[in-house]
């Protein structure tokens, strides 16, 4: 019988887990825990980590899963690398959810880096004011350049002082607008633009906003992640599990 582990944490594992709940397969989701209010699934739902790859290896066993489908961000690469392995070891089957990375077009002006250390570098020496669309886990090797006013969006409020000596938190929560970041950028009269190479729709409304306002983007690569089967769409996620069905003696 099959009994699916959906890990969690973004806007596509949300649409998976509906699309799941509509049909008899069994099925947990799973949240990182890094929110304080998560969006509430239609799945039985546990929070936190599992305790690295033995921690995974044994939940899967316990739980008696067949398949996980790994739905948690591009960035969150340790979780990715962690299912990889635990289903390796489990015999499990594993699929990622991921979207596919964003591309430049037309218009754009952006700066490719290889991770958060080639961002900070790529900034300016003089005083800008920078949209830090990172999320909150990677704000401290900005402090290298002080000089910048640094606008943040999280989706909590911040619960300690933030590691920036100059910066400003909007606390919401995505999918966002393309006019709506295009007014956020210029009240606050944003001239650089950080993001992660996240890709989906509900993200890429700065980047669409950036191109209107003729700003650059530095756009912080995807981490690697060891070869799994990839499938980009919440129906091809749901063809991979109809075709991949529990192995026997499960
Ligand atoms: N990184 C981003 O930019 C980003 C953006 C939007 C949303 N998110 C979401 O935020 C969560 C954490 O991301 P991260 O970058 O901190 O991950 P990460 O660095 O890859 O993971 C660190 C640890 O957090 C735990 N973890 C991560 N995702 C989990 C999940 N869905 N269920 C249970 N445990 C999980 C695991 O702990 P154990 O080793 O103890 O199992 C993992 O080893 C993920 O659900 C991700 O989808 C991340």
């Amino acid at each position: 019988m099959t009994r699916l582990l959906i890990l969690g944490g973004t806007t596509e594992a949300s649409a998976l887990a509906r699309a799941v709940a509509a049909t008899e397969i069994a099925a947990i989701f799973s949240y990182a825990g890094r929110t304080e209010c998560p969006v509430t699934q239609p799945l039985p739902t546990r929070v936190g980590g599992f305790g690295g790859v033995d921690g995974l290896a044994a939940y899967l066993r316990d739980e008696r899963v067949t398949h996980v489908i790994d739905a948690t961000h591009p960035f969150a690469a340790q979780m990715s690398r962690n299912a990889v392995e635990a289903c390796a070891g489990t015999g499990v089957q594993l699929c990622a959810l991921e979207r596919p990375a964003w591309m430049a077009g037309p218009g754009d002006d952006w700066y490719h880096v290889p991770d958060i250390t080639g961002a900070v570098t790529a900034l300016p020496d003089d005083p800008a004011r920078v949209f830090l669309a990172i999320g909150k886990q990677t704000l401290a090797p900005f402090a290298a350049k002080p000089q910048h006013h640094y606008l943040l969006r999280l989706v909590d409020p911040p619960d300690g002082a933030l590691p920036l000596p100059d910066a400003h938190a909007v606390i919401a929560r995505g999918p966002f607008s393309e006019a709506g970041d295009r007014a956020l950028m210029r009240d606050h009269r944003i001239s650089h633009v950080v993001a992660k190479n996240a890709g989906g729709a509900g993200a890429a409304a700065k980047l669409q906003a950036a191109r209107a306002l003729g700003l650059p983007v530095i756009l912080i690569d995807r981490p690697t992640v060891p070869p799994r089967p990839v499938r980009a769409t919440v129906a091809e996620v749901m063809g991979w599990i109809a075709d991949h069905p529990a192995r026997l003696g499960e």
